[in-house]
């Protein structure tokens, strides 16, 4: 599981026992998992390649330097993963964000895309799918097959609770894709709900029940 990446610094722990906490309520919860997002943000862009420029400080020349490369696309999953693209925006202001909105057909229990706009070069970014939850895998990795199939070659996948389940659904689906979590939880319900996990995030974030 050399790809899958569990960021157990203690300020995100920290902030994801708050957020697990049932009496946090949303005004809380929004600002802790934007504070979250931006943490690990700083551990998801800690490759991003950089290169030497000569600039002039008010002493003297000299070579400092700058982001090189690829340009980043951040790309919530709807609805829950929009709670994580202000703290990543925050870090990498110049990222542009996809959106893709997903349902389950109640027959088939299969991921249908009902949107998925993104960014016009997409095959030219380094793109982070975010979403708290990664609990079956199925929603992430039927976002990640669609956003491949629009072109995209560079997907990291960023979420702030796991299933061991979903971590091996894409890892199997995806083994290209790395996964950057804060933690990785006993399991899943019978309602597909991550154990201990913190509920339903997209619920926690707007207020909705
Ligand atoms: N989605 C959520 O919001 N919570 C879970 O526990 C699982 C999926």
């Amino acid at each position: 599981m050399e790809k899958v990446f569990v960021m157990d610094h203690p300020l995100i722990q920290h902030k994801l026992t708050l957020i697990r906490n049932k009496n946090t309520g949303s005004k809380e919860f929004r600002e802790v998992v934007k504070e979250i997002s931006m943490l690990m943000g700083y551990e998801v862009t800690r490759n991003l390649s950089l290169e030497e420029v000569e600039i002039e400080t008010p002493v003297c020349k000299t070579k400092a330097k700058v982001l090189s490369g690829r340009k980043l696309g951040i790309i919530p999953i709807l609805r829950a993963g929009l709670g994580m693209v202000d703290g990543m925006l925050n870090l990498i202001p110049a990222a542009k964000v996809g959106h893709v909105g997903l349902y389950r057909d109640p027959e088939t229990l299969e991921p249908v895309e009902y949107y998925c706009k993104l960014p016009a070069d997409v095959e030219e970014r380094d793109l982070i799918v975010v979403d708290p939850m990664l609990a079956t895998g199925g929603s992430a990795n039927a976002a990640i097959q669609f956003i491949k199939d629009r072109g995209a070659t560079s997907i990291k996948l960023m979420c702030l609770i796991a299933a061991p389940e979903g971590v091996k659904a894409v890892c199997e689906a995806h083994p290209d894709v790395e996964i950057y979590v804060a933690a990785i939880d006993e399991r899943l319900n019978e309602h597909a709900y991550i154990i201990p996990g913190l509920g339903d995030a997209g619920d926690r974030l707007f207020g909705t029940k």
